[in-house]
């Protein structure tokens, strides 16, 4: 009898916890994170990447430079490898980016380009890029941060004169037809930052949206990308995510969470437990609202964009640089289970 108590007590510790894609799987969401392919070397990395998550999306190695360094010469060797991974691990692919102002060729962003050129090299690249990856990636973020801070049409190689010979609105119009032109089936997104909430940034993507979808121009969805920080951990800020969520979603666009990462000042414990907090209340609010893709800009501290890119800012994911579960983990499952 205690044995039989003690092989029990024994085998249930042993069970090791439901993983992210279980749970999510629950609710038919896909837990998806970028990837870099110089980090798919590790065996930790790869462990906890095949383990926890149903789909990946590179973090660079979709992005114009890497992909056609020379003028019509295209590079998908890095690509290739994060597509063998996941099938490998019958993990899904979602694409980033074709339209986007930033991490474009300097080739491209000749002075000496017509608008007539710059259009060519456009609709080239949508096609030869979705065109390889046709039944592989079922998500491209077409568009990536089309609208500037002030809300704005933001100023970039594809829109300003010469741009493609179009406006900032018409470019975007174009660039949606040709992506469905190159892959029918894809579902096509904009994608966006600081527009997770209600505000006149997210007002702007919202017209901007709303005249698209009008038009008749095909666009299946709208990609909130979720950088936040601890200002985030407000009820306000969750409502507001919540109501602008509902708005998209009445548009008949489908919304995606697709970087999701929350930046602390310190790896202390009162960081962590508010980082937790937002983790475990964004995840509560995209199940509740049927958001069937919630995707990390990374999963580990050990490859993050945010000590680059926010000065003073880090520890931003649910794994630490050890590959050790913080609480921000614990608080995702909560919120899945
Ligand atoms: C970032 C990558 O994480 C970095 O490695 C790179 O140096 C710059 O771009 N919004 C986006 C992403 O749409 O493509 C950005 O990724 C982060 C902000």
């Amino acid at each position: 009898m205690t044995a039989l108590l003690l092989g029990l007590v024994v085998a249930a510790a042993a069970t090791p916890a439901p993983t992210l894609r279980d749970l999510a799987k629950r609710h038919g969401m896909t837990i998806s994170t970028c990837v870099a392919t110089s980090a798919l070397e590790g065996k930790e990395y790869q462990a906890v990447l095949a383990r926890e998550f149903s789909a990946l999306e590179p973090e660079n190695e979709l992005k114009f430079e890497p992909v056609q360094p020379e003028r019509n010469r295209y590079d998908f060797v890095a690509i290739d490898k994060q597509v063998a991974f996941a099938k490998k691990h019958k993990m899904a692919v979602r694409g980033h980016t074709l339209v986007w102002h930033h991490q474009n060729p300097a080739w491209a962003r000749d002075p000496k380009m017509t608008a007539t050129e710059l259009r060519a090299v456009l609709k080239d690249h949508i096609f030869k890029v979705m065109g390889r990856f046709r039944g592989v990636i079922g998500t491209w973020d077409v568009v990536n941060e089309a609208i500037s801070d002030d809300a704005h049409m933001r100023h970039s190689l594809w829109f300003d004169r010469p741009g493609i010979g179009l406006d900032g609105e018409q470019t975007i119009e174009q660039a949606f037809k040709w992506a469905h032109e190159a892959d029918p089936k894809a579902k096509l997104f904009y994608n966006d930052y600081n527009i997770e909430t209600l505000n006149a940034k997210s007002d702007a993507v919202y017209a901007l949206l709303s005249k698209l979808k009008q038009r008749g121009v095909p666009i299946d969805g709208f990609g909130m990308q979720c950088h936040l920080d601890p200002q985030f951990d407000k009820d306000e800020a969750f409502d507001s995510f919540r109501e602008n969520i509902r708005r998209f979603k009445k548009l008949g666009l489908a919304v995606q969470l697709t970087e999701l990462d929350v930046r602390i000042p310190d790896g202390s414990p009162a960081q962590l437990a508010v980082q937790a907090r937002i983790y475990g209340r964004i995840f509560q609010i995209a199940r509740e609202e049927g958001i069937k893709w919630v995707q990390l800009w990374g999963f580990t501290d050990a490859h993050s964009w945010i000590p680059q890119a926010f000065k003073g800012m880090g520890w931003a994911l649910p794994w630490d640089d050890k590959y050790q579960p913080k609480p921000a983990l614990e608080a995702i499952r909560k919120a899945l289970e």
